[in-house]
């Protein structure tokens, strides 16, 4: 390595990770060099290159800021046939390295041929939040088992190994013993309730969409955004299970029935639901209903409509001194009904945050007056919450029943009640 700044260190960081002997020649080292010097990782020669620096080296790293060294470097690597690597200069390179993956044993390498290290950096991301940390750990275990059956003599077709790989590794070593036990039998399924988050794709977690890519089966809702589907395996099938408001689609009852349906003829099922599942997601009856049959189920949290909708209005849900706590209460229950306490949803120091209260709106906000929250009390209805059509109406809670209805607002929204909302900046 010549060079001795915090270019140098980035590579060395790495060479050193990769247990290479590397010696770094430079008249200064900066702190991480100083720092890796005085650990041993590294050999250092205190001064400026010479030509036969080179000589012995697998490979030379030119990191200099000085052009006219980094040629002097190049030429003097390429008289002893070395590998060069000039840092960000194609031209005075014989090599260049890749972005990487790292995976041990499995390595991804992102090449843009120098063209746009930034460009390989921006897909290497995607590529590392699409393998799970754990895929190196899968591949070991796979070459183990590879070879153990080897030595028993024994050589599985390649739909075994397929049906292993597929399985993936949370699940390799149960289904391992399954196909070992029952070779021609396909094991029962697992179903994994997905939380989609409100809108934007990119709210999704990785573990979603780690799931979504080992899916068979997409069974999603109305309030799924579609952009997240193309995240699915090509050949996943997508199936739209949607209900709107008032039970006029699937009911959720047939909805129970396609999930352990699938899971039974041996399916990976991601059932995904808008926000998260466990908020007003009906997640809860899903789960019972596969446990019930004794099939593997997983939930994976999503961000709900409230959280999404809170930072993309720039409201905070709670606020020191002002909002001392936040609710997320249904609007959908039936007119007169008593399974609200009004008299503690008007406690003040609150925020509250109602889902499902667009068309129940007057009703809710009349009901409150009454129990005697004040009429200016602010209120914001965040509609397509997350999404590019996001739009926020802002009232108080004596008028926004009727702004509602003049700005047409119909889209999913939250309907969030609170001092805080004085504080919004977006
Ligand atoms: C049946 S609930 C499902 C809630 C979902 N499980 C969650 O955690 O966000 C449907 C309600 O969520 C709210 N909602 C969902 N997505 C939204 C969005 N992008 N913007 C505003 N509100 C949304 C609306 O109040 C809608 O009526």
């Amino acid at each position: 390595m010549v060079g001795g700044g915090v270019v140098a260190a980035r590579k060395v960081r790495w060479l050193v990770e990769v247990q290479a002997a590397v010696e770094v020649v430079s008249p200064d080292l900066c702190e991480e060099l100083q720092s890796l010097a005085a650990e041993g990782a590294l050999t250092y020669k205190a001064r400026t290159f010479q030509r036969d620096d080179v000589a012995g080296a697998a490979l030379i790293i030119a990191a200099t800021d000085d052009r006219s060294v980094n040629i002097e470097v190049a030429e003097a690597a390429g008289l002893h046939n070395i590998p060069v690597n000039a840092v960000d200069d194609a031209e005075l390179s014989t090599v260049i390295f890749p972005s990487i993956v790292d995976r041990d044993p499995i390595t991804v390498a992102i090449s843009s041929a120098g063209e746009s290290p930034t460009l390989a950096r921006w897909i290497r991301a995607r590529i590392e939040v699409l393998l799970p940390q754990n895929t190196g750990w899968f591949a070991g275990f796979l070459g183990d088992k590879r070879r153990a059956l080897k030595a028993l003599g024994e050589e599985p077709p390649r739909s075994f190994w397929e049906a292993l790989v597929e399985a993936g590794p949370e699940r390799a070593v149960e289904t391992f013993e399954t196909l070992r036990s029952t070779p021609d039998t396909r094991e029962v399924g697992q179903v994994a309730i997905v939380g989609a988050g409100p809108g934007d794709p990119e709210l999704l977690t990785i573990k979603a969409m780690q799931l979504l890519q080992s899916a068979d089966l997409v069974l999603y809702d109305n309030l799924v955004n579609r952009e997240v589907l193309s995240y699915a395996r090509r050949d996943a099938e997508q199936r739209y299970v949607g209900k709107k408001r008032a039970f006029d689609g699937t009911l959720q009852e047939d909805i129970n029935r396609q999930l352990f349906e699938a899971a039974e003829a041996g399916l990976n099922v991601v059932r995904l639901k808008g926000g998260d599942p466990f908020i007003f997601g009906r997640g809860g009856e899903e789960i019972a209903t596969l446990a019930g049959r004794g099939i593997p189920c997983v939930v994976v949290p999503g961000i709900t409509a409230a959280l999404g909708a809170s930072s993309y209005a720039g409201i905070p849900l709670t606020y020191r001194n002002v909002a001392l706590s936040v609710r997320f209460i249904t609007g959908h229950v039936a007119r007169g009904s008593q399974a609200l306490n009004w008299s503690e949803l008007a406690q003040p120091d609150q925020t509250l945050v109602f889902y499902m209260g667009l068309f129940r709106l007057a009703q809710i906000t009349e009901d409150l007056q009454e129990a005697g929250v004040d009429g200016q009390m602010p209120v914001a209805l965040v509609e397509n919450a997350t999404l590019p059509e996001q739009r926020v109406v802002e009232g108080t809670i004596s008028d926004i029943a009727e702004k509602a209805e003049r700005f047409e607002v119909s889209g999913p929204t939250v309907v969030i009640i609170g001092h805080v909302v004085r504080f919004r900046t977006a």
